[in-house]
């Protein structure tokens, strides 16, 4: 068997929560992310027969995962200190039971468990990748500037949408399928995971008023690369929001740069 800490998605998955860590989007324990594996990733690195090191009950069935296996950080654990210890702040695990218990394959070496955002992630898994066969991350942070946003501006999801398209000529094109948005809820429960993968039916990204933002991709730079280009539109609005504005993207300059880069604005979201 090789080293399972040189596994390209384990370097890739390490690197990730390190560059969250340093974009400050990840205070302390902040922040959670799931990367879901093909067995054939692990092969090398992991006896998929042995036993599970241990079980961890879930909570929540989601039986459309069962045999699927998730690297996916710990709760409580500080994303800074990842790349030190990842054996200890990451988990590799493999759903069972119609997703009632986790089975824990490596990681976690100090008796811990994964995020107690781990409804989101399976939830949300569970919806993209009804949409996305591909869809293979699930990211949790704490972006500044999305965050601060959601106490000055409607929550109504076509006007936050609309307002960050404005903000810079990237953001239709990386997300023309727009931002979807939940009121403060209780977060690390079944209720918010349920919340989130409903609105992750309509749009890949997911911001959670007064906490935090929800992404997903097909890998770790696409998840990642939403998340920052969101995050990019919030910091301008905040810089200019007590402003008066002198200039705007409008909404025909909009749609060229929808036809320009062959992207599919959000039905209705634009005049
Ligand atoms: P965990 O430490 O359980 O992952 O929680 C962090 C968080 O961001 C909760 O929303
Ligand atoms: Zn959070």
């Amino acid at each position: 068997m090789k080293d399972i800490l040189t596994a390209p998605f384990m370097v890739e998955m390490i690197r990730t929560l390190t560059n969250m860590y340093d974009h400050g989007w990840d205070e302390r324990n902040g922040g959670n992310v799931s990367l879901l594996l093909e067995e054939a990733q692990l092969r090398d690195y992991l006896d998929l027969q042995a036993a599970p090191v241990r079980d961890i009950p879930t909570g929540f069935t989601a039986p459309e995962l069962e045999g699927r296996c998730f690297l996916v950080t710990g709760t409580g654990k500080y994303f800074k200190n990842v790349q030190y210890a990842p054996e200890v702040n990451l988990g590799l695990v493999r759903i069972a039971d119609g997703g009632a218990r986790a089975e824990l394959l490596w990681g976690f070496a100090d008796g811990g468990k994964f995020t107690s955002e781990f409804p989101a992630h399976m939830m949300s898994h569970v919806v993209r990748l009804g949409i996305d066969p591909t869809n293979r991350v699930v990211m949790h942070c704490h972006p500044v500037n999305l965050l601060a946003m959601t106490f000055i501006h409607p929550l109504d999801e076509r006007e936050f949408t609309r307002t960050l398209w404005q903000m810079c000529s990237e953001c239709i094109v990386v997300f023309p399928d727009g931002v979807n948005v939940l009121p403060w809820m209780l977060c690390g429960t079944n209720e918010i995971g349920e919340a989130t993968a409903e609105k992750m039916k309509t749009a890949r990204l997911v911001v959670w008023a007064l906490h935090g933002i929800y992404g997903v991709g097909r890998d770790l730079d696409e998840a990642f690369g939403l998340i920052e280009t969101a995050e990019k539109g919030a910091e301008i609005y905040m810089k200019i929001a007590h402003l008066p504005r002198l200039t705007t993207i409008t909404d025909p300059q909009l749609r060229q740069l929808e036809a320009h880069f062959g992207v599919k604005a959000r039905e209705g979201y634009l005049e």
